[in-house]
């Protein structure tokens, strides 16, 4: 702003608008588009009107990065992420353990996967981020999603096809119970079970997996009645593919932030981690990789009792 000239609301919209054109134009057409399904008609301009509104009125800072190029790539981007300000454009937030995109996104274009899926689907999270790059970022990535909520069972059936990067979000053992069928990896009360049942979803996953692909598993630690259960242990215990990248996911708005507790022995969990694991030529050609999870369980048993340890 030139020296002596007074800064009015004017002067702000004007800055502001400059700044959306250069940065966020295609949010702003996604928004438009949205509004557009339950009010046709609305000028694109009006939206533009609005959200100048909106900055003047402070609530800039409340819509955050949501704000910004949300399909463009972080590519400053370390391992420990944290996402303060949720981005609500994707999946549905009333969905129990729904994730923020912007991990996934970041990654899947990080690795330029073309061929993505998701057996954990949830509320859609990662669908809508891969439509999203397709329609703002003219991306060609095909996708396949599935959740045992729509009839796809991971401990039984496997990917249908093969892909470069795979997602997966699994229940963080039964904090959050998504329902009553068996197959359920949050149905199970004892925590050997479910921690097998997650390991044989995983292995369908790396089945699944081109070589050279990705296999990212976002996961959180329990802790229950002062017991803490390290889930991201046995993950990192999976026996196929090569560790690429542990990730530090910082936690904003768990149900549990809304209760109040007094001073707690240990301090609250408020992380949760992204294993990424690569499908590397030699692993394919191992037997370890032809065996399937069970078998290695069923083996070590046998070591176990032979060897008396
Ligand atoms: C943490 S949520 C995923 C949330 C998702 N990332 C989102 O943003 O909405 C875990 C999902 O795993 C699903 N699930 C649990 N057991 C499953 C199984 N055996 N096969 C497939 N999906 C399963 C649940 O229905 C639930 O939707």
């Amino acid at each position: 702003m030139p020296e002596g000239e007074e800064m009015s609301n004017t002067t702000i919209r004007t800055l502001v608008l400059e700044y959306v054109d250069q940065n966020g134009a295609s949010h702003i057409r996604e928004m438009h588009i949205e509004i557009l399904q339950r009010r046709p008609n609305t000028p694109e301009h009006t939206i533009r009107a609005r959200l100048s509104e909106a900055v003047t009125e402070g609530l800039l800072s409340r819509l955050g990065e949501g704000f910004y190029d949300i399909y463009a790539e972080d590519e400053a981007m370390t391992s420990v992420v944290s996402y303060p300000v949720r981005c609500n454009q994707w999946g549905s937030p009333r969905y129990r353990g729904n994730c923020d995109g912007r991990l996934f996104k970041n990654l899947l274009l990080r690795y330029r996967a073309q061929k993505v899926a998701d057996p954990m689907l949830g509320s859609g999270t990662t669908k809508d981020v891969v439509e999203g790059l397709n329609r703002h970022k003219k991306k060609n990535i095909s996708f396949w999603g599935g959740d045992l909520k729509t009839g796809f069972d991971l401990t039984k059936q496997k990917l249908p096809g093969s892909f470069e990067f795979i997602w997966i979000h699994p229940p963080y053992w039964n904090i959050v119970r998504y329902g009553d069928n068996l197959n359920d990896l949050s149905n199970h009360e004892d925590y050997e079970q479910f921690r097998k049942f997650l390991m044989i979803c995983l292995q369908h996953c790396y089945e699944a997996l081109e070589t050279g692909g990705r296999l990212a598993v976002l996961i959180g630690d329990v802790r229950r009645r002062g017991k803490y259960t390290p889930i991201v242990k046995d993950v990192l215990n999976f026996p196929y593919g090569e560790l690429r990248s542990i990730i530090i996911k910082v936690q904003h708005n768990c149900t549990s932030d809304r209760k109040k507790y007094g001073k707690l022995e240990d301090p609250p969990i408020k992380h949760e981690y992204c294993l990424v694991f690569k499908k590397t030529d030699n692993d394919c050609q191992s037997t370890k990789q032809r065996q399937t999870y069970v078998q290695l369980e069923i083996e070590n048993a046998v070591r176990a009792v032979q060897t008396g340890k």
